[in-house]
């Protein structure tokens, strides 16, 4: 038997973003013996990149705002692909989830009469979002983390964790090896919450860092859970496109909440060319009577530069293919000309000294050059809206590594309160379950020695490859057949890239030993990137339409029939991937009715 080191909880939570945490907090206050295990350093987590704000309907700046308008944005915002009961609970419970953050010490910024502020983002009715300045996940990141430690939770840092461990059908805890020592370490415990983040790192441009590799998606898929509408993969629209080093860093959506404009090369504003009827329908059928429309002052903050991502995405991809982009590859991003350079570094300081640092662009005197880059995935975990239940006993999942809540296109702002929202439904969901088991449920000792081989065979090959070239690889066969537009050739290519890469991943090799060994640690990180990526790919393939996230050049419109279902990614009896399709939830008429409404 390998050696090992063990814990034992009756609730893990791996991933320490904002819904780890959050979840942690939760089922420590509910009594569960609770440990928080994170990849890198507690902190650093992709949370941080929800710059622009939290969306909560506070009724603050617009008091006709309300939990009803945020459930219907969401929901279209999603192009109705939504889990109608989470999109319901995430707008009823995100103003109390932000009113405790304060409570917890969080500083958002004040309107001038001492209320919190509230930003405007894209495919929200009415500026609806809780910011500090463009730092608002950071300050949610710092607040929680503050919060947890204060409550004496354990937390393990530079902890990867290579699989899930089942006792049966239940889940019972985990096994993984720290990254530092490479030493083995395993977790028992009698629920385990997923809360991992997203996949950006199997796409060649991303705002996600290297901790983001499918992690929580692989796990769950390995365990026997269900995935759902994988193929929903959102492309923020505002990357760096330049330097090279730094493409694909995010530019906030606050930017254009804030009064920026896109602009092509010919200085045209080109989103008036790209409204839709779900944007503008009853208002103006031309570009003339829009843009008359728009400088209505009452509507004005209504701009088409703040139309939902993934149709401002498709829009910049328009633009550049027909030759219109900036010099490196992007559109214009132009703040300087609508704002004070006092405002601009009071509202986006991160921003200002982002271009100023990386880019050497001072962007109160001059545009950014911008471009999408893959920021998020919609898809994720199936779960039950109310507890965070997985399809697998004891397994529980929340913000970007579970699926639902944001259908086909998540709303900018709504991943933060996603964040606290399900969090705290997951460590509650976890805390009850563990609470109500009895004894903890075994460790199975082959499961493990089975895992630990498997991470000690990279050594103990000869002749293979470097693990980098193949994710280099997959990151461009990703980038090029999965990105924003999509058709059925190219998929089939990607699939059958995607099997290349993964014959070639069974020969990885590795020098060296297990003491920090990043080339080993992304040797394991490709059996979830390769994951996921079939995962994208197939489900792409299998949705003949085109909806929010998921374009398809051959099946350019939006079809009601695929409109009414789920893709759902599980692992067949021979352990092949399988996608098939199953009804969505039925929404309840009286939530129906509001979609009846003008506007
Ligand atoms: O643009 C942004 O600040 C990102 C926000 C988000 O993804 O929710």
């Amino acid at each position: 038997m390998a050696d090992y080191e063990r814990h034992d909880y009756d609730v893990i939570v791996i991933g320490a973003g904002g819904a780890g945490l959050r979840a942690a907090i939760e089922a420590s206050a509910l009594g569960a013996k609770t440990a928080l295990i994170c990849k890198s350093l507690l902190g650093k987590a992709h949370t941080v990149m929800a710059e622009g704000g939290i969306a909560a309907a506070l009724g603050n700046v617009w008091p006709e705002d309300n939990w009803k308008v945020h459930f219907r944005d969401t929901m279209r915002g999603g192009k109705m692909l939504n889990n109608w009961r989470m999109a319901q609970l995430h707008a009823q419970e995100a103003p109390d989830r932000v009113k405790e953050l304060e409570h917890w010490g969080a500083l958002f910024d004040r309107t001038a009469d001492g209320r919190i502020s509230q930003r405007d983002f894209g495919g929200h009715r009415y500026a609806r979002l809780a910011h500090v300045g463009d730092r608002t996940g950071l300050e949610m990141i710092r607040t929680l983390q503050q919060h947890a430690v204060h409550k004496g939770i354990d937390v393990y840092m530079e902890c990867t964790i290579s699989r899930l461990v089942k006792d049966g059908d239940r889940v019972s805890g985990a096994i993984g090896y720290w990254r530092e020592s490479g030493k083995n370490v395993v977790f028992g415990a009698k629920a385990v919450v997923l809360a991992t983040g997203g996949v950006g790192k199997a796409f060649k441009i991303t705002s996600n860092s290297w901790e983001y590799t499918g992690d929580g998606h692989s796990l769950a898929y390995w365990a026997g859970a269900d995935l759902i509408d994988m193929e929903c993969v959102q492309f923020h629209p505002t990357g760096m496109v330049w330097p090279p080093s730094v493409r694909g860093i995010l530019v906030t959506e606050g930017v254009r909440g804030d009064g920026g404009t896109l602009v092509n090369s010919e200085g045209v504003q080109f989103m008036f060319n790209y409204i839709t009827p779900y944007f503008a329908a009853e208002t103006a059928d031309t570009i003339d009577e829009a843009e008359r429309w728009y400088e209505d002052k009452k509507n004005n903050r209504r701009t088409p530069n703040l139309l939902p991502r993934d149709e401002v995405a498709r829009a910049i991809n328009t633009e550049v293919k027909a030759g219109r982009g900036s010099p490196h590859g992007g559109v214009f991003l132009d703040i300087a000309s609508r704002r004070s350079a006092e405002y601009i570094k009071r509202r986006l300081p991160s921003m200002y000294h982002q271009f100023k640092q990386l880019a050497d662009v001072d962007i109160t005197a001059a545009p950014m050059e911008v471009g999408p880059t893959a920021h998020y995935i919609m898809g994720g975990i199936r779960v039950d809206a109310d507890t965070a239940a997985s399809t697998v006993p004891g397994l529980y999942a929340a913000g970007e590594c579970a699926g639902g809540m944001h259908g086909a296109n998540r709303l900018g702002g709504n991943s933060l309160s996603d964040l606290i929202v399900f969090g705290r439904r997951a460590g509650m969901g976890a805390a009850e379950y563990a609470n109500k088991l009895g004894a903890a449920p075994k460790l199975d000792d082959e499961a493990l020695d089975r895992v630990s081989h498997e991470m000690n065979a990279h050594f103990e090959r000869e002749g293979g490859e470097n693990p980098y070239g193949i994710q280099r690889d997959l990151q461009e066969s990703m980038h090029n057949l999965v990105g924003i537009i999509r058709t059925q050739s190219e998929l089939d290519e990607a699939l059958t890239h995607v099997a290349q890469y993964r014959e070639r991943a069974k020969h990885t090799v590795v020098e060296g030993n297990r003491q920090y060994n990043p080339g080993w640690h992304l040797a394991m990180d490709l059996q979830s990137l390769l994951t996921v990526s079939e995962a994208i790919a197939l489900s792409a393939s299998t949705r003949k339409e085109s909806r929010g996230g998921h374009t398809r050049e051959d099946y350019p419109d939006t079809d009601a029939e695929w409109g009414k279902v789920n893709t759902v990614t599980r692992q067949g009896k021979d352990g092949q991937m399988e996608v098939t399709t199953e009804p969505l939830p039925q929404m309840p008429a009286d939530l129906q009715e509001l979609f009846q409404e003008a506007h």
